[in-house]
């Protein structure tokens, strides 16, 4: 079995509360947390900038003291401005999509050179032809299963075929890079997506828009470990 994560997406937590809303989904077994990051340019709505990773970062903790990875996921243009600046914010993984920076591969070598592991997302139209060029600096890879730019839409499923071609190439590849899929992810899809070849989950309104975080992430992990 692959190493699933589940990593909620801060979006649609209860943004007068962030720290407190971290604490709870990491308490009931988040792996990562994932920041959505709009600038209301690259994608039509506008949420929250490095200062709140930075604010962030001391509450994306385990009891035990271990760090949980930030998840920064970059809806943004241009690009490489605003990924040093997460990664000086304390920001562990930045993804970014490849349309919206001139030159990708200058952009991969920026965040791995600032310390953080460098992703790219692709949109539900979007071709990953290109990636061949560029996966040795790929950290990992974002599947968007919606249009990005708002949470609690609906999982398109052309997705899945979109995450089989890319588990061949990253399979083919030979490194270990995982392969995350974001948007409309909830218990009832998740174990398709993952069948598909998915181990990296973004859920935001399936996990927030319930009272216990505990019990929808347990449920999501059985829907994984079901043979
Ligand atoms: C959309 C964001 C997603 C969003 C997912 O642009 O990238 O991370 O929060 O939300 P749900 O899980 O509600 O589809
Ligand atoms: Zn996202």
């Amino acid at each position: 079995m692959p190493t699933y994560r589940i990593a909620p997406s801060l979006l649609s937590a209860d943004f007068a509360r962030l720290g407190e809303e971290a604490r709870a989904v990491i308490e009931a077994g988040a792996d990562w947390i994932h920041f959505d990051v709009m600038d209301n340019h690259y994608v039509p709505n506008l949420s929250f900038g490095p200062m709140v990773c930075q604010a962030l970062r001391k509450h994306a903790v385990r009891a035990d003291g271990s760090k949980v990875p930030i998840d920064v996921h970059l809806m943004v243009q241009p690009v490489d401005a605003l990924a040093q600046a997460f990664a000086d914010a304390g920001a562990d993984l930045i993804s970014f999509h490849p349309e919206a920076s001139l030159h990708v591969d200058r952009t991969l070598q920026l965040i791995r050179a600032a310390g953080c592991k460098a992703g790219l997302v692709y949109n539900p139209g979007a071709s990953i032809d290109a990636l061949e060029w560029v996966i040795d600096k790929v950290d990992h890879v974002l599947v968007m299963s919606v249009n990005p730019g708002f949470g609690g839409q609906s999982f398109i499923d052309a997705a899945l075929r979109k995450i089989e071609r890319l588990r061949r190439v990253i399979d083919a590849s030979g490194r270990d890079i995982p392969l995350q899929v974001d948007g409309g992810i909830k218990v009832d899809n998740i174990r398709r997506v993952a069948d598909a070849g998915a181990d990296t989950f973004v859920a935001g309104s399936a996990i927030f828009g319930q009272k216990d975080y505990r019990q929808v992430i347990g449920a999501m992990r059985a829907e994984l470990a079901r043979a």
